[in-house]
């Protein structure tokens, strides 16, 4: 793929809660524009390109996709038209960021990337937490031996909603119940640190309706002699932390791991010693958030930078790495007894 110069030129497929969130992050993005939106009706899109002053609205996503002028598509559906919407947008020659979970299984995740493959087309899974300049200072401590071999990971992600039944998250055909909503972050730090673990177990809460409403997940990997501790849940508010424990300290992340501001380095005969991480180019997490940003910048500047440079793969989010990410919450549905329409097209 040749590198793309000028103006980086987004649409934006629906109209949702991270659809507004990620638009109006976008807006401080030096040389980038949203040019276009698209909704599964005419009237949401108009209001959404109202809103935020967007030249284009069309009420079809194949519209959306047949426009000329976008660029790049970031696709904000539920995860059930992760797929679908993605597709329809790689096929029409787009390039594409698609939100978390990246799809609803690893066999649907699987035709998205041979599909981008095939085409010599950008795809990334939007998995801001491995874009965000405190985890990545947190990879790099780690890398060069700072607590030496990792042995354990704890992470957990719950909101108390109320998620009433109405709800996206607990509709079973929208891919709903905390493990793919919010079990992703936790499993996604687990993997950025020991990649595919080879033992996976489970337990969980589901609802009437068949989605998990709080899981528990014990993973394993064998030759590093690691495992990982994780919980999700849409019925409590957990601590929303992580520990990285290893042989010489552990690292910890304060309430919000997934969109750190700061972590704190334990090492045996040391003080504590706390991380930020601060670039003039991209104000960093702690800076962002004084900025009213909410962190989606820094994997908008990854997609920007990948798109310039003419790569179809971001190295921070390798789609390989969501690959693996979906055959574990495959894995761990398989064990909660979870399963979406989608996964008897199998
Ligand atoms: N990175 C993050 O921080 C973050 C945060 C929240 C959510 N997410 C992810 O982003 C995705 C969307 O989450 P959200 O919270 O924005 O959800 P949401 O507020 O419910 O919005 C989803 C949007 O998708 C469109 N849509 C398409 N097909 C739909 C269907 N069958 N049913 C309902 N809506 C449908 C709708 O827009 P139209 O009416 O315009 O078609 C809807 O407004 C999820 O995959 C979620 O995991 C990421």
């Amino acid at each position: 793929m040749t590198g793309m110069s000028g103006t980086v030129r987004w649409g934006v497929l629906a109209t949702g809660g991270i659809a507004a969130a990620f638009t109006e992050d976008l807006r401080s993005m030096p040389d980038t524009e949203v040019v276009a939106v698209a909704s599964r009706t005419d009237a949401s899109a108009q209001a959404f390109a109202e809103r935020f002053g967007i030249p284009r609205a069309y009420g079809s996503w194949a519209a959306l996709a047949a426009d000329a002028e976008v660029d790049v598509v970031y696709v904000a559906t539920p995860h059930s038209a992760h797929r679908e919407a993605a597709a329809l947008c790689l096929e029409a020659g787009k390039h594409v960021l698609c939100e978390k979970a990246f799809t609803l299984n690893a066999r649907e995740a699987d035709a998205l990337v041979k599909l981008a493959r095939d085409r010599g087309l950008f795809l990334m899974e939007a998995m801001w937490t491995y874009c965000n300049p405190v985890v990545r200072r947190m990879t790099e401590l780690v890398r060069d031996g700072a607590i030496g071999e990792i042995r354990s990971v704890q992470a957990d992600f719950g909101l108390a909603g109320p998620f009433g039944p109405e709800h996206r998250l607990r509709d079973r055909a929208l891919g709903g119940g905390a493990l793919l909503d919010l079990g992703v972050y936790p499993v996604s730090f687990a993997h950025l640190l020991l990649g595919e673990p080879d033992r996976v177990q489970a337990d969980a809460v589901l609802s009437p309706e068949g989605v998990d409403l709080h899981t528990a997940m014990l993973l394993g990997w064998s030759e590093a002699g690691a495992s990982a501790l994780l919980n999700c849940s849409i019925v409590a508010d957990t601590p929303q932390t992580a520990a990285v424990t290893g042989t010489k300290g552990r690292i910890e992340f304060p309430r919000g791991f997934f969109y750190p501001e700061r972590f704190v380095l334990h090492r045996p005969g040391h003080e504590p010693e706390e991380f930020t991480a601060e670039t003039p180019e991209t104000p960093g997490a702690a800076g962002a958030a004084g900025a009213g940003l909410r962190g989606l910048q820094f994997e908008q500047a990854e997609v920007v930078r990948a798109l310039r440079a003419g790569e179809t793969e971001s190295p921070l989010v390798p789609l390989d790495g969501s690959l693996a990410v979906m055959r574990t919450l495959d894995a761990v549905r398989d064990r909660i007894g979870v399963r979406y329409p989608a996964d008897d097209l199998d």
